[in-house]
């Protein structure tokens, strides 16, 4: 049961403090305020919404969503009680524009007591926020499901709260897009910044240049009436759609129908691995390159409402350029210094192409210079003084750097990112106001319409609470603890970050029980950062299957977290915490005899069979952790030999072993260490 007085009092603090402060409302984001109240509004068959005064066409599509993902999340087929009062009251005060803006109001207030709710908005934007969070506060109890009485009072704290997807790398289709749309109105992000073209493949229909497609893209690409659908899917859970055409690097899938746009000789084929960019790279040296992006740009223009078109701009490494004759000689007779102010000079001719548009245009760090208008917007996925230097030299910026969903990074560490923080701390407040918000990003080298979802959620749920809640919520237990109860519900909205990876353990194991393969998937994750890349064997090949172990298991594995915590938890006690030493030993145990289990499926498997020496470094890692307890319980101090054993074994086991690391042997290290340290 919630003991809701303790939780909201710890929300109101000034500071977000203690890991005392479950349990609590499972809202992510955390809201600006929450006032509790007494009592709980029971979600009975009877349940029904109304619309009061200024309602429109899309509000009450709106409801009826909401109301289809409470009865998926209840169980409760709903039969509204004709005549009857309703239990949810909605009002809003204006509709939204046709195209959603930035900066357009997106507060509400949601009013819980136990006779029924009320939700009302400046606008319908906010309506949508609100009953997002309705359907988080809605939980089970004793006495069936029900929402906690409660006033809350919400807005964001930064107006643009994005998440980028690669849809080049790997072809993501609309289907899969639309479950992750469904995702992030359900954490209140506002920004889906659609990554469209790359090296590995164009995946837009252009009717102008239909060779894009016709030659850069495998075949998987998203005619405009495909677009246009997703844009009005995401405009209804009040997201914006910001497309980016990379250029003038990252832009090979160009080259293969329009090899006159590149600065070295075609002809190009699409590439199909790594590395993350390549060599190829726009002239922006001939004026033909202009006339094209004129006609391109014209079109997406239209296809594309937002007011923001993301040009890219990252890691032009300039070969190709210093390569050219020609290129160099222009570079000479404008007076340019270097390939910076060459891409410079490219840039101030796009802005001008993009504003001819109606367009900001959005690039990421490397656009930034001084000869660039100062309505350009800054991406910066290179740090946080980068975002700082945009802002002091008066650009408004974007955070993306700490926001890297691909690099498998826990959720505390993207948690832990702050767009206000380190360098942005000491910007005068007109220079911070020019920080927007941020944007997680979703790098596709590694996933598949399969398993994207897993790599997206539930971490960008933290990213999220980060860019909408006021800076002071930063409590990291609390956070996982609302962050597991997004996620459980999020699999109710249809996306598939838990079950696919059960899913992808029964392809590697066939028809053979997976408690054992399961255990061992549970504790490990894939490396970190861009290791993968480092040591792959041979090339990488990204229509090649991602079906190993590695494609199948989240990026931060839950249980490993709470192993580390029981470790902790005993430790500070003095090794006296006995059912805390008994929940290591039991998990443990498991451990030590999985091997034995799973061994057989291992090597029956192709998909298994390099998983052999991860499985029995599980093993050994239990063993060592239980006789390190048994040294610690009998008060003996065990031998050194044994002590480099174990050390050694547990070395051993924090290496690298399918790509993935098991995540359990740094505790139980701690343990051995303990156990010999504690006698002396
Ligand atoms: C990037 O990661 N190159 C934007």
């Amino acid at each position: 049961m919630r003991t809701l007085l303790v939780a909201v009092a710890t929300f109101l603090l000034p500071t977000f403090i203690t890991a005392q402060s479950q349990p609590q409302l499972n809202l992510m984001p955390m809201p600006a305020s929450v006032q509790p109240g007494a009592g709980q509004l029971l979600i009975t068959q009877s349940f029904s919404v109304a619309v009061t005064r200024g309602h429109d066409a899309s509000l009450d599509e709106e409801v009826q969503r909401f109301q289809a993902q409470l009865a998926r999340q209840t169980g409760i087929p709903f039969r509204p009680k004709a005549g009857a009062a309703a239990t949810l009251q909605i009002h809003a005060d204006h509709g939204r524009q046709a195209v959603q803006k930035l900066g357009e109001d997106e507060s509400y207030e949601l009013t819980i007591t136990d006779s029924g709710a009320n939700l009302t908005a400046p606008t319908s934007l906010g309506i949508i926020h609100g009953l997002q969070t309705f359907l988080q506060l809605v939980e089970i109890t004793p006495t069936g499901f029900a929402a906690p009485a409660v006033i809350i009072k919400d807005q964001p704290r930064f107006l643009w709260r994005g998440t980028m997807i690669d849809v080049s790398r790997h072809f993501i289709p609309i289907d899969v897009l639309k479950r992750n749309l469904d995702g992030m109105a359900a954490v209140k992000l506002n920004v889906l910044h659609w990554h469209l073209s790359d090296d590995q493949g164009f995946r837009v229909e252009s009717k102008v240049f239909p060779k894009l497609t016709g030659m850069g893209s495998d075949g998987m690409f998203y005619t405009q009436n495909e677009i246009r659908d997703l844009i009005a899917y995401a405009h209804d859970r009040g997201i914006r759609v910001m497309p980016e055409f990379d250029i003038p690097g990252h832009s090979r899938s160009w080259f293969l129908g329009y090899p006159e746009l590149s600065s070295g000789s075609g002809p190009y084929t699409l590439e199909r691995g790594g590395p993350g960019y390549v060599d190829p790279v726009m002239d922006p040296t001939r004026e033909s390159t202009y006339k094209f992006l004129e006609k391109f740009i014209a079109e997406m223009a239209k296809l594309f409402p937002d007011a923001y078109f993301h040009i890219g701009g990252d890691e032009v490494n300039g070969k190709q350029w210093d390569a050219n004759p020609k290129i160099q000689a222009f570079i000479q007779a404008h007076g340019m210094k270097n390939n910076q102010d060459l891409q410079a000079y490219f840039n101030q001719r796009l802005q001008k192409i993009v504003a001819k548009n109606h367009k900001i245009m959005v690039g990421w760090d490397e656009i930034l210079h001084p000869d660039l208008p100062k309505t350009i917007i800054v991406q910066s996925w290179r740090g946080q003084a980068s975002l700082a230097a945009a802002a002091k030299q008066g650009y408004s910026g974007l955070l993306s750097f700490g926001y890297y969903l691909d690099l498998m990074w826990p959720a505390a560490r993207h948690y832990a990112v702050d767009p206000m923080a380190d360098a942005a701390a000491n910007l005068t407040p007109e220079e911070q106001s020019r920080i927007l918000g941020g944007e997680s990003c979703q790098w596709a080298e590694w996933v598949t319409p399969e398993n994207i979802d897993s790599h997206i959620w539930p971490r960008n749920a933290a990213i999220a609470e980060r860019l909408w809640s006021p800076q002071n919520v930063t409590d990291v237990p609390s956070m996982y603890a609302r962050m597991n109860a997004v996620s459980l519900n999020l699999e109710f909205l249809g996306l598939t970050h838990r079950s696919a990876r059960l899913r992808m353990l029964h392809r590697m194991a066939g028809t053979a029980d997976i408690t054992a393969l399961r255990n061992l998937a549970d504790v490990v994750e894939p490396v970190k950062d861009y290791e993968r890349w480092d040591d792959a064997k041979g090339p990488i090949d990204f229509h090649a299957p991602l079906t190993r172990m590695i494609d199948a298991v989240y990026p931060e594995s839950d249980v490993a977290r709470h192993f580390n915590d029981l470790v902790q938890t005993f430790i500070q006690s003095g090794y006296k915490d006995q059912p805390t030493e008994m929940q290591i030993r039991s998990q443990l145990t498991t451990w030590r005899d999985n091997d034995a289990r799973l061994h057989p499926l291992l090597t029956q498997t192709f998909l298994l069979q390099e998983d052999l020496p991860l499985s029995q470094s599980l093993s050994a890692v239990g063993q060592a952790g239980l006789q390190a307890l048994d040294y610690l319980d009998k008060g003996q101090t065990p031998p050194d030999s044994w002590k480099t054993q174990q050390i050694a074994v547990i070395a051993q086991a924090k290496t690298r072993q399918a790509d993935m690391l098991l995540m359990v042997a740094a505790p139980v290290q701690q343990l051995v260490e303990m156990s010999a340290a504690s006698h002396n």
